[in-house]
């Protein structure tokens, strides 16, 4: 499928089938991740893989996990991120959010679905993780085989572009 039609068919998932994620496409969901860019090519990014029974019940404690079979939580490294030298902008949060894109697009091209979590409880996370406090949650991502009973929504519903692109300056 065209690249684009895979971005255009995407959607969130909010349920799933009982079908674990098969090794090979956890590998290339892997991949996709480690192939991401991020500033100054530092790679912050530190994933965290849940598949367990035992971790996605951890899980449920910090966030909603739409009981997906996967989850990976995808954090930055603030001692690793790049800072923008004029105001020391932290580029963690922007590329830790390029994985997670990576990673959607991987699963919407394996025939995945996902959903991208961002409302969950840090601290949670962070405890029933053993993360250490330098390393940051910023999202997770569930992933699993969509429940054909509940099928892809119709349309997607998105503003057009002349609400959100402007040529040559802002509002034009
Ligand atoms: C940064 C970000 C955070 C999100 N957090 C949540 C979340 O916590 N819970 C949830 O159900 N969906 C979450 N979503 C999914 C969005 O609600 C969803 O992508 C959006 O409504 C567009 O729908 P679509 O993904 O089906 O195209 C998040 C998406 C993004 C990009």
């Amino acid at each position: 499928m065209d690249f684009l039609e895979i971005m255009r068919k995407r959607y969130s998932v909010r349920q799933y089938t009982g079908r674990k994620v098969e090794r090979e496409n956890l590998e290339k969901l892997l991949e996709a991740a480690r192939v991401a860019p991020t500033a100054a090519n530092r790679q912050p990014q530190r994933l965290i893989v849940v598949e367990s029974a035992a971790g996605l019940e951890k899980l449920k404690r910090a966030a909603k996990t739409f009981d997906a079979p996967l989850a990976i939580i995808v954090c930055a490294d603030h001692d690793e991120s790049w800072k923008r030298p004029c105001d020391r902008q932290d580029s963690a949060y922007v590329d830790a959010s390029i994985v997670t894109d990576h990673l959607m697009l991987e699963a919407a091209s394996l025939e995945l679905g996902s959903v991208w979590v961002m409302n969950f409880n840090p601290e949670t996370v962070k405890a029933e993780f053993n993360i250490p406090s330098r390393i940051e949650p910023v999202s997770i991502l569930m992933i699993g085989y969509p429940d054909a009973k509940n099928p892809a929504p119709e349309k997607k519903n998105r503003k057009p572009l002349s609400e959100t692109v402007a040529y040559e300056g802002y509002g034009k």
